[in-house]
């Protein structure tokens, strides 16, 4: 059942995150659907600009909701994952989306705003709910000055102003984290000291973190070994994610670890039985992988389990 994401935060919020996962085609979908009804868990689905246009976006549309069908206990909100301005219009006007996120956090402060304001009206009249970024992801390297480095992650003192001027529902934060396999060097982890600050200017108020892939060393170690080269890839610590829920954190964006899964499947397949060229048998092993990710990773979460719950408070 797709529901509105909003109703999903105020299930989660303080309590939990909420898995957000970027889906492309049939066999992440079956994969995601199946992880989150084995570990009872509510859960968004994520659509990229790039995703929606890898076929063509009335595929995906139509692939999730043949899977709504088959699984009619599924919980979920379905999201438009770092839109711009003409996509997050275009899945407004859709009718299929729980919720958009405008990515306007390459422009300056006054401009995200009064893009995001746009986007906020316009989401809002047709009962959606927006998400937007303060601060800016990825490339806060170890060596680079604290103050430049600051100077990437979201500024606490802007947190209240902006949710105020632009009416946003979600913010997504930058707290250290970047998207891709390759987040960390040397000691850098989350920056729990800036959530903290930003949640004290937004008591109540759903937080989003972007980049948290974990990117865990045994599965890029079975990736290098059937053939791969991923060098000094390194992620977000899943045990930190309660931590997070606890600050404010009510939805967790992961995508490359389910990626990872793909690669190491797909390539132990295929080093294993290089006689190979049917796409099933390694796409089954595929979908039960990607169920069994997507379920342990709820886990971390704090979502499994929740299901009932979700569906009391829904008044189902
Ligand atoms: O944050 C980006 C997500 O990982 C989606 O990636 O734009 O390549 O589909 P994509
Ligand atoms: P990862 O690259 O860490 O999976 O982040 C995904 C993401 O933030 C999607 O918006
Ligand atoms: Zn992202």
């Amino acid at each position: 059942m797709i529901v509105s994401t909003k109703k999903l935060f105020e299930a989660a919020y303080g309590k939990y995150a909420i898995g957000a996962y970027n889906i492309n085609n049939l066999e992440q979908t079956m994969g995601l659907f199946r992880g989150n009804i084995d570990s009872q868990a509510p859960f968004i689905i994520q659509i990229s600009k790039g995703a929606r246009s890898y076929s063509d976006k009335r595929m995906l549309e139509g692939i999730i909701r043949a899977a709504d069908e088959i699984f009619p206990e599924a919980v979920f909100a379905v999201h438009l994952d770092h839109g711009d301005e003409k996509t997050c219009y275009d899945c407004i006007a859709s009718g299929f989306y729980s919720s958009v996120m405008i990515d306007a956090s390459h422009e300056s402060f006054e401009e995200n705003i009064a893009i995001t304001k746009r986007v906020v009206d316009a989401a809002h009249a047709k009962g959606l709910v927006v998400e937007a970024e303060l601060g800016q992801l990825g490339g806060v390297e170890e060596h680079v000055a604290v103050d430049e480095a600051n100077a990437k992650l979201t500024d606490p003192s802007q947190a209240q102003e902006f949710v105020e001027r632009s009416g946003v529902d979600s913010l997504a934060c930058a707290i250290g984290t970047s998207h891709g396999a390759f987040k960390f060097s040397g000691t850098q982890g989350l920056r729990f000291d800036v959530l903290s600050e930003i949640q004290k200017q937004l008591p109540g108020f759903p937080l989003v973190m972007h980049g948290s892939s974990s990117v865990p060393e045994e599965e890029v170690t079975r990736i290098n070994n059937a053939g791969g080269n991923l060098q000094g890839a390194k992620g977000v610590d899943d045990n930190q994610f309660k931590r997070a829920a606890l600050l404010g954190v009510t939805k967790i964006n992961i995508d490359t670890d389910g990626r990872l899964v793909w690669t190491r499947v797909h390539r132990e397949y295929f080093r294993d039985f290089p006689e190979g060229f049917d796409l099933r048998p390694v796409g089954k092993i595929f979908m039960e992988e990607y169920a069994k990710f997507i379920a342990s990773k709820n886990v971390k979460l704090g979502s499994a389990n929740q299901l009932t719950e979700v569906h009391k408070l829904l008044g189902k």
